[in-house]
């Protein structure tokens, strides 16, 4: 048996909305498959209030944190109203991230070094209002290094560099990749970071990453809301969960 902390499994509902919008109305219902991931063994729900409301919307969030029985990881970009919403939801977790309108997910980590002064009085209001705030960052030494000074208690690693090169069998990058997720999940534990990481996980690399030991947390959308349309959303969180349990026995 390993040593190493528990491995939660967040499952990011952002893509249930996107298939409920596509047609307007009011399903496929993200609150219920939520409950459903959480019936099937995760630790935790996140969704993502984008700016351009393109997936999840107020009145999902509000509901999320009304009715589900896990905690909720509440992915916003730092803005005034997007602080405000947060304040008013008090949910358990809220993850900073990057937004451009234009860009189909997530593309790049947050700019901690070069928008710290902006970012200080975001993390310290949340910090004040018992919320756990996550920094969605590159495992990059120097940004590590400022969310630590800046008393962000936890960081999740941008892996979508690492999993695209896999997907695409670009061994060399991949490896680059996985040695600098590998770093930098050390490097934010010796800082007292609690370290998260997400993006672009499927089994494979979900299994793989799940042997490090510095890392409690992943979130996982986009590949298990796809891998449901065959499956069912149960067996997907049963299949991911099982997966990460055989990386995590050999950490
Ligand atoms: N973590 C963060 C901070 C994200 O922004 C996203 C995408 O919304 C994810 C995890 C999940 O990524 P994916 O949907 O590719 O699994």
């Amino acid at each position: 048996m390993s040593n190493a902390p528990p491995l939660r499994l967040g499952v990011n509902v952002d893509h249930v909305a996107t298939l409920r919008n596509a047609r307007g109305g009011r399903r496929p219902d993200p609150v219920r498959a939520a409950q459903v991931a959480i019936e099937a063994g995760a630790d935790g729900i996140t969704a993502h209030l984008r700016e351009d409301r393109r997936h999840i919307r107020d009145e999902d969030m509000a509901r999320l944190k009304a009715e589900i029985s896990k905690p909720l990881n509440f992915e916003m970009a730092a803005t005034a109203d997007m602080l405000r919403i947060s304040l008013l939801t008090r949910p358990h977790a809220v993850c900073l991230v990057p937004e451009r309108r234009e860009e189909l997910t997530t593309e790049g980590g947050l700019d901690v070094v070069g928008q710290h002064n902006v970012l200080a009085p975001f993390i310290a209001k949340l910090n004040d209002a018992g919320v756990r705030v996550s920094l969605f960052i590159a495992a990059e030494p120097r940004q590590i290094e400022m969310a630590a000074q800046l008393r962000a208690p936890v960081i999740e690693i941008h892996t979508g560099a690492w999993c695209d090169a896999v997907v695409e069998g670009h061994k060399d990058k991949a490896e680059a990749e996985w040695q600098r997720i590998v770093a930098g999940a050390k490097l934010a534990r010796s800082a007292s970071l609690e370290v998260h990481a997400g993006h672009g996980l499927d089994y494979a690399t979900a299994e793989t990453i799940a042997a490090l030991p510095d890392i409690v947390e992943l979130n996982i959308g986009y590949y298990m809301i796809g891998e449901a349309i065959f499956v069912g959303l149960s067996e997907t969180v049963r299949t991911m969960r099982a997966a990460m349990d055989r990386g995590r026995a050999r950490a």
